[in-house]
């Protein structure tokens, strides 16, 4: 594989800020409760640790795992989970952490996955919503920025499984 760098969409400071910004938020909106955070991997995972530093809340973090890509550009469209939450949800506030929204069949899948585990309630959180890609109808809760249609990695985002650990979001010129 060639490893080209990427151009910067988000940067560091960027992303911090509008982090804070949505963790504030929720912790206004849930304020007295107790949440269950269900991070979706990999995607998520820093995004996740940034937030949940930043929510003034008792918050019991739980991960689960979906592929709906190839590994490479495309959605099949196809969701399955891969690893699934270790304990019974039912009665809990959960707040779905998601990296990225695009024709929204994931988040879809889930939170009606989630749904029929009885919780007290279900809400979503992302960072990047492609809303232009939207396929199916579903309410983003909190959504830290809207993108075009560019392929984007970095900050938990991949392609073919690297480029998670850059600290911003970036996309590549010849790809979209
Ligand atoms: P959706 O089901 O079409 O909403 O796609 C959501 C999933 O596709 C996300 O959880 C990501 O794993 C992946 N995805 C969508 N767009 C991108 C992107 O631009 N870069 C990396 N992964 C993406
Ligand atoms: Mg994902």
């Amino acid at each position: 594989m060639e490893f080209k760098t990427p151009k910067i969409l988000i940067d560091d400071q960027s992303l911090k800020v509008r982090v804070s910004e949505l963790a504030r938020d929720i912790t206004r909106d849930y304020a007295g409760r107790n949440i269950v955070v269900i991070a979706v991997l990999k995607g998520s995972f820093l995004f996740l640790a940034d937030l949940v530093r930043q929510i003034d809340l008792h918050c019991y973090v739980e991960f689960l795992e979906v592929q709906s890509y190839d590994g490479g550009l495309k959605s099949r469209g196809v969701v399955k989970m891969t690893k699934d939450l270790t304990y019974p949800i039912a009665g809990m506030d959960i707040l779905i952490v998601e990296d990225i929204i695009e024709t929204g069949l994931t988040l879809d899948y889930l939170k009606r996955n989630l749904k029929t585990r009885n919780p007290k309630s279900v809400k979503i959180c992302v960072l990047l919503n492609k809303e232009e890609k939207r396929k199916v109808d579903i309410a983003v809760d909190y959504s830290g920025f809207k993108i075009d249609d560019k392929f984007v990695v970095g900050y938990g985002l991949d392609y073919m499984g690297y480029y998670r650990n850059l600290k911003y979001v970036g996309y590549f010129e010849d790809i979209i």
